[in-house]
């Protein structure tokens, strides 16, 4: 008896130690963070009118569940037992209240915080409270955690997140674990068992094409990051996807970049979080966000990031293998004149090394499809002409006849 029980209690150990929550995130995460519009401008009602935006224009069902309320939420001083507490001018309700109103109404519950001894914004963060930061994240039903990585000073960031993980684990609620440490010590070679994402760069900037340097650190634009995923495909997949950050569709780019951009990251396959005020959120911008044609790119199960095929006069053509021998195709003109495209597909072959895929467009036929005017535009039999206007793509999904 005393050794089954001691058996027990080993096989607790075991799975709150050493690894993460499996079977979360299966997909690439989808839904708000407050940052990119917000920053530290956050309070609980903008939370809830956000979820009430989202629940009826077709944001929730078009899959962005997580709602992730990020820095600045906190009381500027833990409390006496160094609990970690929200601010209670911004949450006056508190956080519990805040998940349950999230859960109501369909949605995950999400949250920001740093591995360092402060956040970037200057509130208290987790250093040497990780187990009992879980434990108030769990006891206020959260599902996702956000981590950042300001004030770590001389920390070692594996071990550090591998500190939170354990805590998540221990606390026992399923919660996807974010890692926000901007690529700085390569995450991608070893969070594959910490957490479920993993930022690749630093934070993206609002624009399609420029760098902000803020003096010590600086911010990127669209086809900046995008640049920086070079190499890393090979380490993304269900339950441990590579994060290029956050949207920015909806934030003042044209639409033509909107969805240029939103585009790339679903060919990335990333997760897709949007970062616009839900609340007056324009058509345009709300058909590139809910465009359920790509959002499925973006979302295919079988977890393939794409790849640049090639490269000629600012203009890229990206493949991402989908199921069912699949193809997702992206035209992208990174410069601002537009620029003639011919395909014909006869004539090429693409191999994935990594999923072991290839085309066989000389013995295969696959249709193709525009998915942004969500029209069928015909074969692969026949090659293809279009004109990609500047900062666009041509984005199209090829399915075998
Ligand atoms: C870092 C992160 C951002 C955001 C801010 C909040 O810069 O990379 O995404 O969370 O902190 O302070």
């Amino acid at each position: 008896m005393k050794r089954m029980l001691l058996m027990l209690v080993c096989v607790v150990c075991a799975s709150a130690h050493g690894q993460k929550f499996n079977q979360l995130a299966l997909t690439p995460p989808m839904g708000w963070n407050s940052w990119n519009r917000f920053a530290g401008n956050i309070k609980e009602d903008l939370i809830r009118q956000t979820a009430d935006a989202m629940a009826t224009n077709g944001m929730r069902d078009a899959g962005y569940v997580y709602i992730v309320v990020d820095d600045c939420w906190e009381a500027m001083e833990r409390d006496k037992q160094g609990n970690i507490v929200a601010d209670p001018k911004k949450f006056p309700s508190g956080m519990k209240a805040l998940g349950d109103y999230l859960h109501a109404k369909g949605f995950q519950f999400g949250i920001h915080n740093c591995a360092g001894t402060k956040t970037c914004a200057g509130f208290p963060g987790g250093r040497g409270h990780e187990f009992q930061d879980a434990l108030t994240y769990a006891s206020w039903g959260v599902d996702f955690l956000k981590y950042d990585w300001c004030e770590h000073g001389t920390a070692n960031a594996e071990e550090t997140y591998k500190t939170m993980r354990d805590g998540l684990a221990t606390a026992g609620r399923p919660i996807v674990f974010s890692l926000c440490e901007w690529g700085d010590n390569k995450p991608w070679l070893w969070a594959g068992n910490v957490g479920h994402l993993w930022r690749t760069t630093g934070d993206i900037y609002n624009c399609f094409d420029c760098v902000y340097d803020h003096g010590s650190w600086k911010s990127w634009g669209v086809l900046q990051i995008l640049d920086k995923q070079d190499g890393l495909r090979q380490y993304a997949g269900p339950g441990h996807w590579n994060d290029p950050d956050m949207l920015e569709v909806g934030n003042g780019m044209p639409v033509n970049e909107e969805r240029a951009h939103f585009s790339m990251w679903c060919m990335l396959a990333a997760p897709l979080i949007a970062g616009n005020d839900m609340k007056t959120m324009s058509a345009d911008t709300r058909e590139i966000l809910t465009n359920p044609e790509v959002i499925a790119v973006d979302q295919d199960r079988a977890g393939i990031q794409g790849f640049k095929y090639s490269a000629k006069d600012g203009v890229e053509i990206w493949f991402k293998p989908l199921g069912n021998d699949a193809w997702a195709v992206c035209i992208l003109n990174r410069g601002t004149n537009a620029q003639p495209v011919t395909l014909n597909w006869k004539h090429e072959t693409v191999t994935d090394d990594l999923s072991k895929r290839e085309t066989k467009f000389d013995t295969t036929t696959y249709s193709v499809r525009n998915l942004w005017t969500r029209k069928s535009i015909g074969t692969t039999a026949e090659p293809l002409s279009s004109i990609v206007p500047g900062h666009d793509v041509l984005m199209l999904r090829l399915d075998k006849i």
